[in-house]
């Protein structure tokens, strides 16, 4: 994907943007990983959506065509994804503002816990679980997917290390689930 894949990008008032110059495919990690890092630097596509809250994580859905799904989300330190995946889909999140941490599962040992602070990305495939955090106030991140978000996984582990996986519609807001 070009370096300039986002140079054409046409806002509409009212209505969400159209990225032109995407591949009329599925993206791969990297290619995701490219266009979230693109959409760090047009604020003009993503700004007017920032808002947080406590109670309910502040998300907002900047792009959806038939390969490709793009997210901006808002964070604050009470803000939690619990543990998911994203079913078949590659992702990439890209730190705009603020800092998140991002933790992994470990089955009988310590989860790993990674900090993403302003300008950090990352990208993974349809294989990764992980669980995302907000631990600066007023963060805010763009999320990219491939194919889009339709199913995710949402899990659960109880203090006695048992997983279990929901199927939950990506339309569902991920929050942690009760644990045992
Ligand atoms: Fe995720």
């Amino acid at each position: 994907m070009s370096a300039d894949v986002l140079s054409a990008a046409v806002e509409t008032p009212g209505a969400a943007p159209c990225l032109t110059g995407l591949p009329p495919r599925a993206l791969d990690k990297r290619e995701l990983l490219d266009l979230v890092n693109e959409l760090a630097d047009r604020p003009d596509v993503w700004r007017r959506h920032v808002a947080f809250s406590d109670g309910e994580r502040h998300y907002a859905s900047l792009y959806r065509d038939e390969y490709v799904d793009v997210w901006l989300l808002c964070w604050t330190p009470e803000n939690d994804t619990g543990w998911h995946d994203h079913d078949i889909s590659s992702g990439a999140v890209r730190v705009v503002s603020g800092e998140l941490a991002e933790n992994n599962p470990r089955i009988g040992g310590e989860h790993v816990e990674v900090a993403l602070r302003e300008g950090a990305s990352m990208c993974f495939g349809p294989e990764h679980i992980h669980r995302m955090t907000g631990t600066a106030p007023a963060s805010v991140s763009i999320h990219a997917y491939s194919p889009p978000l339709w199913r995710l996984g949402q899990y659960s582990i109880s203090d006695d290390g048992l997983m279990r996986r929901l199927s939950v519609s990506y339309a569902d807001e991920l929050r942690p689930l009760d644990e045992d």
